[in-house]
């Protein structure tokens, strides 16, 4: 945790454990005319990998479909993604990149080969979504593209005409072929993963022969296009320290702009239902999600001493839930539901990321459609939001805006032997001047009167939206779409600098105060 952006203090010393009914206090300072670092949009991003149900049925149901397309890509996915500002999409994957071969997927449908998804549920995979159509899905979101390359089996003179092919705008053996496949115009991507999980399916490598790789792949991944490309060094796992020491040390700063880092909220000895859960559940799954950010300040603490000028950035470019599939579906396809337990997931996590927006650029929710915590479920044409894809359609407010400094005093939520801060806050301030505050309350039974104090800006009108339900547990589903919905809140209004409000029992409310 950075204490100097965000300070929570334990509740007792302050005496706000005192509960009126179901009601603690909270107090909040927002200084309203500091902040240095801006909140990127990316870390608002996305990844989809060949898997399960994911790009396949949830992206692409082909020109023939009688599922409403757009050259083979379902509008209604493009346009709810639309609807958060999706700011990028990493593909094609995961594990599945480093056994991906970009060149199988280009020309003509019906002529490409086939392979089998050794990872994801050993389906053969046709090849029918490849390079041209992820790019068409992204120009049709208005996003922009990350492709993460194979290293574990693929090789550096592949990876390298892969560039060459999608961002060349000359004449050159690759720019001509992707000619021939209908595209004249290159289309500049910035944004370049060096292998996936390198450390495991990308290859079982120790850091130290990563290292080496990278830098050979590095160094033939060319700059064509109009901009220089970012590339991204595979990082750890979770709590692997040695990883990124090691990459930092190994590996010129100037030849990557950032190093990923994979962490996802499950227990691995017993992911557990994504559905039926009790207190308990609840309880650990916000305690493991909340662990994120002490790894996150070990890895950046790393980082530190071997960049202090903050130049290579840190990508989350997986994180999320991971609980059991969904009875009667392939355990390969990991097919999960996504409930209001979820929705906290998904909101903790961001606060946080914006928090440390100084060191993280980018992170990725996985995945997007279909599979772990998605934001939209697909059941042939019919299409859900999750409690997550509101989560996200709400926070977009900090999209680019600059992280605000917060004082936060929170009491406790508690329940049985774990203790976890009953409150989680984001402010940030936009191009116009306008004040977002992302509020957690991630207490199921009480609620909490909450102080506003806006420091250096004069307050204007106040709005509000707020994600909760009646149970940790709730959700939607193909039969009822609207179970969990953000719907208006009314904060009040500031006097004289404050706002007293009530923020609701396991609930997520998005503030906005217009500039005056
Ligand atoms: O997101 C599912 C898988 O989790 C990814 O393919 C892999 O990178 C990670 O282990």
């Amino acid at each position: 945790m950075k204490k100097s952006i965000v300070l929570i203090i334990a509740a007792l010393a302050f005496g706000l454990t005192s509960t009126y009914g179901q009601s603690t206090q909270g107090k909040l300072v927002i200084n309203a005319d500091l902040g240095e670092n801006t909140i990127s949009r990316h870390i608002y991003g996305h990844f989809s990998e060949h898997l399960g149900r994911c790009i396949y049925g949830g992206y692409w149901v082909g020109e023939d479909s009688e599922i409403v397309n757009t050259r083979g890509i379902r509008n209604d996915v493009v346009s709810a993604l639309k609807a958060t500002n999706i700011p990028n999409l990493r593909w094609p994957g995961g594990c599945f990149a480093d056994e991906y071969h970009w060149m199988d997927g280009i020309g003509p449908a019906d002529q490409r080969p086939t392979m089998i998804n050794t990872h994801w549920g050993g389906v053969t995979e046709n090849n029918r979504f490849g390079t041209h159509e992820f790019l068409d899905l992204c120009e049709q979101l208005g996003t922009e593209p990350y492709i993460c390359g194979n290293v574990g089996s693929g090789s550096v003179e592949e990876m390298s005409k892969w560039v060459e092919y999608i961002n060349l705008e000359g004449v050159s053996p690759m720019a001509d072929l992707r000619r021939v496949n209908g595209r004249d115009e290159p289309w500049d991507v910035r944004y370049w993963g060096v292998g996936n999980e390198n450390w495991g399916c990308g290859g079982a490598m120790t850091a130290e022969f990563y290292a080496d790789q990278y830098r050979r792949y590095a160094v033939y991944c060319r700059n064509y296009g109009k901009s220089k490309l970012l590339k991204i060094a595979g990082g750890a796992n979770s709590s692997d320290y040695h990883w990124t020491e090691t990459l930092m040390k190994e590996i010129p700063h100037h030849m990557m702009y950032g190093i990923s880092l994979h962490y996802y909220t499950t227990d691995w000895s017993g992911k557990g239902s994504a559905t039926e859960f009790g207190e308990a559940e609840y309880a650990k799954t916000l305690d493991m999600c909340l662990h994120v950010e002490d790894v996150i300040d070990r890895h950046i603490n790393i980082m530190d001493v071997y960049d202090p000028e903050q130049k290579v950035a840190l990508i989350v470019d997986e994180w999320g839930t991971w609980h059991d599939v969904e009875p009667g579906t392939n355990p390969g396809f990991l097919y999960q539901q996504n409930t209001l337990r979820d929705a906290m997931v998904a909101a903790l996590s961001l606060n946080y990321f914006n928090e440390r927006c100084d060191r993280i650029k980018m992170a990725n929710i996985a995945q997007t459609v279909n599979v772990l915590q998605a934001l939209i479920l697909t059941d042939e044409a019919k299409m859900l939001l999750t409690p997550t894809y509101h989560v996200f359609e709400m926070f977009q407010v900090h999209h680019d805006a600059k992280l605000l400094p917060v004082a936060l005093q929170t009491p406790e939520y508690s329940f049985e032997e774990r203790s976890l801060p009953m409150l989680s806050v984001s402010a940030s301030k936009n191009e116009n001047g306008t004040i977002s505050i992302s509020i957690i309350n991630i207490d199921p039974n009480q609620s909490n009167e909450l102080t506003i104090d806006l420091r250096g800006a004069e307050s204007g009108a106040v709005t509000g939206r707020i994600l909760s339900a009646e149970k940790i547990n709730s959700h939607n589903s193909f039969e009822n779409l609207e179970e969990v919905k953000p719907v208006e809140f009314n904060a009040g209004s500031f006097k004289k600098g404050i706002l007293k409000t009530t923020i609701p029992s396991k609930s997520i409310v998005v503030l906005q105060i217009a500039a005056k």
